[in-house]
Order: C-alpha cells, then sequence, then structure tokens
C-alpha cells in the first residue's frame, strides 16, 4: 500500500479526493490536514471532519494554516459554495481535530512511520512550506510529494495563475524548491480530465458515496464546461494509475510577485536551466480511463 498525507481545503473537488484515498485498498491514508482556500481554514477542517465521518474512518485531522505565509487570503466560495462542500446534509455528530496543529501532526506522522510517506496536497501550500522551514529534518522521510497545484498553460484564477499556487506563491516556491520529488498535478491534465454529464448522471445512482459526490459535485460552481473538473481527484488517480498519465521533466518557477503572481513558469525548452529539472508535471491524460475509474472506485465503496 501507498502511505499518504493528505493536505487539503475541502471543497468539492478534494472531497471526492478523500473520498477515493480513504476507500481505495492500496492507499493508506495516516493523516490529513487542512488548510485555508477554497473556504476559511476552520470550514475546510470540518469539511474533512465530515468525510472521514461518513465513511467511518478513524483517520486523525489536524487543522493548519489560517492564511497564507505573506499574501492576502481570498477564498473561491464562487465555486465551493459558502460552506465549502454544499448539497448534502452529512452528520452532525463529527469526530474531534487533532489537539496540536497540521505542522506538528505532519512532523510527527512522517518522523513516526516505518515507511517514508508520500504527501498529496490538493490545497494551497501554506502547511508543507511551514513545515520544510520549521522541520527541515522530515525532508529525509519522505518519498515524494504528488501536488496538484499549476499550469504550463492558462490559469484558473488569473490568466497567469492557478487556484492553489495563487492562494499562497510564496509556499509554492518553498514546496517546489525543497529537492524532494514532486509531480505537478496541475490544469494541463485536470481541465482533460472532466466528469462528463454521463459519468455525473450514473454516479448519483450508484449506491449512497455517488449519490453523496453527485449532490455535491454538481454544485460546483464552474458550468462553463462540457463536464466538471475535478482536479484533486487527479492525485489519486496518478498514484493509482500512472500509466494514465504522461508526464515530463523539466524546470518549475514560481512567480510570486507582479500580474503574473502564481504562475508556475516551466522551463519546456530545458535552456533557462541548464537542462536541471525540479520537477516530474503531468502533461497529458487518459480522459476516459479517469472517467471510467472514477465510477469504478465509487460502485466499489461499501458501507
Ligand atoms: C484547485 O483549486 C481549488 O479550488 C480546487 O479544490 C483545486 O484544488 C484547482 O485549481
Ligand atoms: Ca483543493
Amino acid at each position: 500500500t501507498i502511505k499518504i498525507i493528505m493536505d487539503t481545503d475541502p471543497g468539492i473537488d478534494d472531497a471526492a479526493a478523500l473520498t477515493m484515498a480513504l476507500n481505495d485498498p492500496e492507499i493508506d491514508v495516516k493523516l490529513i490536514t487542512s488548510v485555508a482556500g477554497n473556504v476559511t481554514v476552520d470550514k475546510t477542517t470540518k469539511n474533512a471532519l465530515k468525510i472521514v465521518r461518513f465513511f467511518n474512518k478513524k483517520v486523525p485531522v489536524a487543522a493548519g494554516a489560517k492564511q497564507p505565509l505573506i499574501k492576502e487570503f481570498e477564498d473561491a466560495a464562487r465555486i465551493h459554495g459558502e460552506s465549502g462542500m454544499p448539497g448534502y446534509d452529512f452528520p452532525e455528530d463529527l469526530p474531534k481535530p487533532l489537539n496540536m496543529t497540521a505542522v506538528e501532526a505532519l512532523r510527527k506522522t512522517i518522523m513516526e512511520s516505518d515507511e517514508k510517506i508520500t504527501l498529496v496536497p490538493t490545497g494551497s501550500f501554506t502547511n508543507i512550506a511551514l513545515l520544510f522551514s520549521e522541520y527541515p529534518e522530515v525532508k529525509d522521510h519522505i518519498e515524494r510529494i504528488v501536488a496538484m497545484g499549476g499550469s504550463l498553460g492558462k490559469g484558473n484564477m488569473t490568466s497567469a495563475a492557478e487556484f492553489n499556487v495563487f492562494t499562497d506563491p510564496d509556499a509554492a516556491r518553498i514546496m517546489y524548491n525543497s529537492g524532494i520529488p514532486i509531480t505537478m498535478v496541475g490544469l494541463d491534465i485536470t481541465m482533460k480530465a472532466l466528469l462528463t454529464p454521463d459519468s455525473l448522471s450514473k454516479l448519483e445512482h450508484l449506491n449512497e458515496a455517488g449519490k453523496m459526490l453527485h449532490d455535491i459535485v454538481i454544485h460546483d460552481g464552474d458550468n462553463s464546461l462540457n463536464g466538471i473538473a475535478m482536479h484533486d481527484v487527479n492525485t489519486i488517480f496518478y498514484l493509482l494509475h500512472p500509466e494514465a498519465i504522461k508526464t515530463e521533466k523539466m524546470w518549475i518557477d514560481i512567480v510570486t510577485d507582479g500580474p503574473a503572481i502564481g504562475e508556475t513558469v516551466g522551463d519546456i525548452r530545458g535552456a533557462y536551466h541548464d537542462g536541471k529539472t525540479n520537477a516530474n508535471v503531468c502533461v497529458d491524460i487518459d480522459a476516459e480511463a479517469f472517467n471510467k475509474w472514477f465510477l469504478d472506485e465509487v460502485s466499489k465503496i461499501n458501507m
């Protein structure tokens, strides 16, 4: 099994990524940490707890950063609704978050694990940056990072920037330059692997997990596309099915100021960084395989 920590800001697609990670037998979720992003951290923490409770899992949740390192916080409630996860009545009796911060919980879980951990951040990267700055020793105990964030093409927040990197570009820069192997799961594939209207209608009738996902996913505010982008879910798909995703190694620089703030600049010709690379960038995906896997995963959940 792949031992992972999810660092997340649920968020509709984060909720779907958590659903896959918590229920796939190949994945062992050791810890969930929350961060401010789609909505405030109080809400993202609560939403993570709702998903854990919904599936009756024992995975601990620790609350993380309230705001980016330097930049001012701006949420995405216009896409994800005021609660961040609207449309479904979750149980009210939620477990409590851990009595320690996300950074402390990350350090403890990583250092105490007998195997190296894979970090899967699907929100802004503030917790990860704080962790690496305060406890650099954890780096040797991390297998790799598979992060949703960035784009080689245009952004979804500004024309240059993807939302997670835009939210905290200074943190993204620290993460991309940490020296840990990192895979960038960005808009280049997540805008391709849309959940089709057909998949969505099938999802509703699979089982209660499918109904829950359907009911929240249809509230996604970005309905400009023929299907719904399940951004964060692509990280889990990549962990399980790397053969369905094409990647290229390159150097990724992060713009931290000016009109292109939050842009991930890929050295696509290898010229600027002398052929050196710091990331494995997802550039293409089998969208049909993604849809098939998505429905398949959910259909296997019994609760
Ligand atoms: C990312 O932004 C958030 O709104 C989504 O949850 C995803 O992590 C996509 O740009
Ligand atoms: Ca997210």
